[in-house]
């Protein structure tokens, strides 16, 4: 048995055309389901949904042999997990969104910069963001929250969040302006290194398969 990780929401809805190009439906929309294991059209493989920060940890620890995570999940996950014990063979090209800091309109955020201004930060990115504004030489304290960050600075907890930006609506509907993007974002396909060493007869078609379904889609 194969078990792909995968989370609800863009990611699990992006992959799913990939899977089907590769020959595999999934049996049941998470979306109507409680279910956390979902069977597919191949009795050898099963979906199983995770949050998305947990789909590093579950590859790289063989709950699951393969999965989706974004490059902004996984780049965060390396600064705990370590980036040893998975393979990353495939850029799927989904999902794709940049991670960017963003303040709220009328903040001169480069002035702050040229300032020297000490600046809080909040991000679920904490590493990332570190990375980032160390690069620059900006200080930062970061307030690390699990969501709604476009919340921060709106009540005065944050002047700037780090967050990933898609179509820019989320930002516009909250009265922020995207600053400065830090880097272009995507799903890759990760593979846990012993599981494509002790299933490759049945791992490898799959990861074939599923690059060349990406290699098709239209940029
Ligand atoms: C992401 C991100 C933003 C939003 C950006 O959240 O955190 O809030 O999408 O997309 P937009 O530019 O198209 O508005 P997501 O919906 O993935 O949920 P999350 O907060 O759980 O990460």
């Amino acid at each position: 048995m194969l078990t792909l990780a995968l989370s609800k929401g863009r990611i699990f809805d992006d992959t799913l055309p990939l899977l089907a190009r590769a020959g595999i439906t999934v049996a049941e929309d998470p979306e109507s389901t409680r279910k956390l294991i979902l069977p597919t059209n191949r009795a050898d493989l099963r979906v199983v949904l995770v949050r998305a920060s947990d789909v590093p940890t579950y590859v790289r620890y063989g709950g699951a042999d393969f999965g989706v995570a974004g490059l902004d999940v996984l780049l965060e996950a390396d600064a705990t997990l370590g980036g040893d014990g998975m393979y990353r063979p495939v850029d799927l090209g989904i999902a794709r969104c940049r991670l960017s800091v963003a303040t709220p309109q009328g903040f001169d955020y480069a002035h702050a910069v040229r300032q020297g201004s000490r600046l809080r930060v909040a991000t679920k990115y904490v590493h990332l963001a570190r990375e980032h504004f160390a690069a620059k030489g900006v200080h930062v304290d970061l307030v690390k929250l699990y969501g709604s960050m476009e919340l921060a600075p709106l009540i005065g907890l944050a002047d700037a969040i780090v967050d990933l930006v898609s179509s820019g609506g989320t930002l516009r509907a909250n009265g922020l302006v995207e600053v400065e993007p830090i880097m272009d974002i995507s799903a890759r396909l990760i593979v846990n290194q012993a599981a494509f060493k002790t299933k490759t007869a049945a791992l490898k078609p799959l990861v074939d398969g599923l690059r060349e379904a990406s290699n098709n889609i239209p940029i």
